[in-house]
């Protein structure tokens, strides 16, 4: 790491947080929290100059070839930066044509086009990349509510990630391998990890501080001209491997498809290769479905078709977690108690609310297979594959 790029961290891990945190907490101080027009305008002007004045020495050196890990860790500091600069309304993209931080933009531009990444701070940044010096991690505030957040984001993230990996090293064994009823019950274990982290996130995370104090860092800003969209939490490809490996959700599928391309330069490079290697690999549903009128009865089929079954339950099951606990409690009923004229862009991607919660639920009940009319889903297919295993008699056994 050049030297510039050291003192960048260092202040990004130090001042900057404690600077966030003491605006919060003015802001939170106040009748109406969302308000932070002539709060603080002394503290957010130092914040601005003294960022400033440690990006222009890099924005000079560019991106020096130290590796991946180096150059993403740069746009990740610089990202937060930004992100808080719109976070204390220091730059709007709604007021601008382009961003007023024209260093803090031209190496954003210059890292993110030499890696093939969005040039601003993505969810990898504080999440699967956020390398902790002596127990503590990057975050833009002390706040514990954001450190909840972040890590119990990173450990559902990561439990996803192991689902994928399982379900990826199932095509070259094939559907009738002893070993991929092994793999089918680890991506199930994983997913089951995945809904107690969000449990715990749920149970833990106070709604006033995560919807005031740390969800307003992940808007929309400009990179020069351009307005690229807020960091999600979802900004990582492992979710959907597991969608269109066991089959939940198509490719084929426009709606699909469109929030695939839309998060593509939102992940890291590595998971945008996993993502289209799935994208060519057959869902295993389909594969349980031409088999079974051949194989229904024999012992591998039951075996594995119900193990496939328990996975898909399981992905539902985080799926209907999200929506119905997370986006609803943490989004949806704080933003009814939200005076209307802070109703602009309340969400990361922009459209607005009603919108959005329609294409989450779609999501919700694709990867439930949920019955649905004016949709497909893939609940009558599963159906089917629960008859061919005798899937009612399975359980009923277990209770
Ligand atoms: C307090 C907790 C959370 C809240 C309030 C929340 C809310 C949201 C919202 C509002 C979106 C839509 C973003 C937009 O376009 O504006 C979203 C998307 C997404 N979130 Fe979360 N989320 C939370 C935690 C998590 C966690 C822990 C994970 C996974 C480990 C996750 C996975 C996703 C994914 C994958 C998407 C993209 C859409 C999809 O494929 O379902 N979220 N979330």
């Amino acid at each position: 790491m050049s030297q510039a790029a050291a003192a960048l961290d260092r202040w990004i891990r130090s001042t900057f947080v404690a600077m966030n945190t003491e605006l919060e907490e003015m802001y939170f101080r106040q009748d109406d929290r969302a308000n932070v027009d002539g709060v603080g305008d002394r503290l957010k002007n130092a914040l601005a100059e003294e960022g400033r004045a440690l990006i222009r020495p890099l924005a000079e050196e560019g991106n020096t070839n130290e590796g991946f890990d180096s150059a993403f860790d740069v746009l990740g500091n610089l990202g937060l930066f930004l992100a808080a600069l719109r976070r204390h309304e220091l730059t709007n993209p709604a007021r601008e044509s382009a961003s007023p931080f024209a260093e803090a933009s031209a190496l954003g531009l210059h890292i993110g086009a030499s890696l093939g990444v969005a040039p601003r701070f993505a969810t990898a940044h504080l999440n699967t990349h956020n390398r902790a010096i002596d127990g503590v991690q990057k975050s833009f505030t002390s706040l514990p509510d954001e450190f909840v957040f972040i890590d119990y984001n990173t450990m559902g993230i990561l439990g996803y990630k192991r689902a994928a990996d399982a379900l990826m090293r199932i095509p070259p064994l094939g559907i009738s391998n002893m070993a991929t009823a092994m793999l089918l019950d680890n991506a199930r274990d994983a997913l089951d990890d995945v809904a107690k982290t969000n449990a715990i996130l749920f149970d833990r995370l106070d709604r006033d501080r995560f919807f005031y104090s740390v969800r307003p860092y992940y808007k929309p800003y400009r990179v020069g001209r351009q307005e690229y969209r807020g960091a999600n939490a979802g900004d990582f490809s492992a979710i959907n491997e597991v969608d269109l490996l066991l089959g939940l959700c198509r490719a084929n599928d426009p709606l699909y498809s469109q929030l695939l391309i839309d998060k593509m330069l939102f992940m890291i490079p590595q998971d945008q290769e996993s993502l289209r290697a799935c994208l060519r690999r057959r869902p295993l549903l389909d594969e349980f479905l031409d088999a079974m009128t051949a194989c229904a009865g024999k012992d591998w089929f039951v075996r594995n078709g119900r193990a496939f079954i328990e996975a898909c339950l399981a992905h539902g099951r985080t799926a209907v977690q999200h929506h119905d606990q997370l986006f609803e409690t943490f989004i949806v009923r704080m933003s009814e108690a939200l005076d209307s004229r802070h109703h602009a862009q309340l969400t990361a991607s922009g459209p607005p609310l009603p919108v959005l919660a329609a294409t989450l639920e779609r999501l919700r009940d694709l990867r439930a297979a949920a019955p649905r009319d004016d949709i497909e889903t893939a609940h009558r297919k599963l159906a089917a594959l629960k008859n061919a295993v005798n899937w009612q008699d399975a359980q009923s056994r277990d209770e």
